[in-house]
Parts: C-alpha cells; sequence; structure tokens
C-alpha cells in the first residue's frame, strides 16, 4: 500500500534540512569531547554527530556545527578525548552544552571531576564508562560544518562495564542519545540476532 508522504526539497528555502535530518537520523549517540586550548584551558562539550569511520587504523568522526571551542582546542592542539555519554550523567551532559566562555573549563564551572589520560593532554572524564584517547586524523570542511577525524590512540574502560567477554556491555554502558527537538534516548532495549553468512541462511 502506498502511504501518503510529504515531499521536500533541500534546496527550499522553507525547508529546516537540519530539523529534518536531526528527526530523522536518530537516535545518536553521544560523543563528550574533551580538550584543552593552547593556552592549557580545558572544554567538555557533547556532540551527537558522532559516529565510527573506520575500524583499522581505528577512526571516529564528528561534526562540529560551526565553529565552536572543541573545533579550535582540537585544531590547535592535535588531541582530544572521547567519552561516553551514560545516562547517571545527563544532567551534565546537557550543561556542559551551555554556552561557556572560550576561557572557562566546563568541568570546574561545572564540578564534573576528571583523571589523567595515559597519552594525550585533554582529561578523561572520571565516571565516564568508557574514555577513546584521540589525536586528530584530519579535519574536512562542509558548510557551516566540519567534520572532524580521530585516530583512537587508546581505549580507558571502566572495569565495571566489561561483559564476561570483555566488551562493554550495553546495560552497564548507559548509553545516551540524540533524537530530534530537546529529545534524548534512554538506553536502547536489546535483542540479538545472528547475521546471515550467506544467503540460505537468511530465514523467511
Ligand atoms: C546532546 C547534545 C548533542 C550536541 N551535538 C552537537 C554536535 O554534534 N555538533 C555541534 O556542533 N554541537 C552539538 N551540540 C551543541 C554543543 O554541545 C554546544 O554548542 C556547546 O556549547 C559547544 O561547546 P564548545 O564551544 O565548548 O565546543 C550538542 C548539544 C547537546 C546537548
Amino acid at each position: 500500500m502506498a502511504h501518503p508522504r510529504r515531499i521536500l526539497r533541500t534546496d527550499d528555502p522553507q525547508v529546516n534540512a537540519y530539523r529534518w535530518l536531526t528527526s530523522t537520523v536518530l537516535p545518536r549517540p553521544i560523543a563528550w569531547v574533551s580538550t584543552v586550548s593552547a593556552d592549557g584551558v580545558g572544554n567538555l562539550a557533547p556532540h551527537s554527530f558522532f559516529t565510527v569511520a573506520c575500524a583499522r587504523p581505528p577512526i571516529i568522526a564528528f561534526s562540529s556545527v560551526t565553529r565552536k571551542d572543541t573545533l579550535a582546542n582540537v585544531e590547535a592542539t592535535g588531541e582530544l578525548v572521547v567519552n561516553v555519554a551514560s545516562l547517571p550523567q545527563r544532567d551534565l551532559v546537557n550543561d556542559s552544552s551551555a554556552l561557556f566562555p572560550a576561557g572557562v573549563d566546563e568541568t570546574v564551572a561545572l564540578g564534573i571531576a576528571t583523571e589523567p589520560s595515559e597519552l594525550v593532554t585533554p582529561p578523561r572524564v572520571a565516571d565516564a564508562p568508557v574514555a577513546l584517547e584521540c589525536r586528530l586524523h584530519s579535519t574536512v570542511e562542509l558548510g557551516d560544518s566540519t567534520l572532524v577525524l580521530a585516530h583512537v590512540l587508546l581505549v580507558a574502560a571502566r572495569e565495571d562495564v566489561l561483559a564476561t567477554d570483555g566488551y562493554p556491555s550495553v546495560d552497564r554502558l548507559q548509553p545516551l542519545s540524540r533524537l530530534g527537538r530537546n529529545e534524548w534516548g534512554l538506553p536502547p532495549e536489546v535483542f540479538t540476532l545472528d547475521r546471515p553468512t550467506s544467503p540460505e541462511d537468511v530465514h523467511r
């Protein structure tokens, strides 16, 4: 059956493509990005235009929509830590998105505990279940946004979030996600399904 559809061309100035994309491409995981400026001022901000970009070498990608302190710091120092934004920290994650001036460290202003990283200057969020210490790979200028590609040098995972197979369990990670509008996603309901290897494995 054909469903009636609303058709929107993104070159129509009446169409808010950003609203359509953020309300459609979801849930988006949240990178809680820790950086330090060239002057040594810390910074922490959430970014939900975030995904894995390459398996080997391990590279993640997030996008700065307009130029922000996080982007300036990454460009200046080439270092960042991507902390997993987890349910117990939801208010702090949101609070850290406020427009703090560049000279203010959100972790200090909001009382967010940090711990030193192993390989980079930006600290990890102490309570983050997993933190990825990264070095800038490259940036891609895209209109009003800049895609940041970052090489993951090291994974720092809390022992208590690991399952018996040694990898993070989604139940313990409790990842937050960003939806459209001002909506957030709670940790997901999970089901398992084995991936078919050959067409004969496909269930009908
Ligand atoms: C859940 C959430 C996700 C966000 N995702 C992004 C994003 O992907 N890109 C972006 O530029 N800003 C995003 N923002 C807004 C930034 O966090 C906000 O502009 C912040 O002030 C930037 O901080 P900075 O200037 O210290 O880097 C998001 C905000 C929230 C609450």
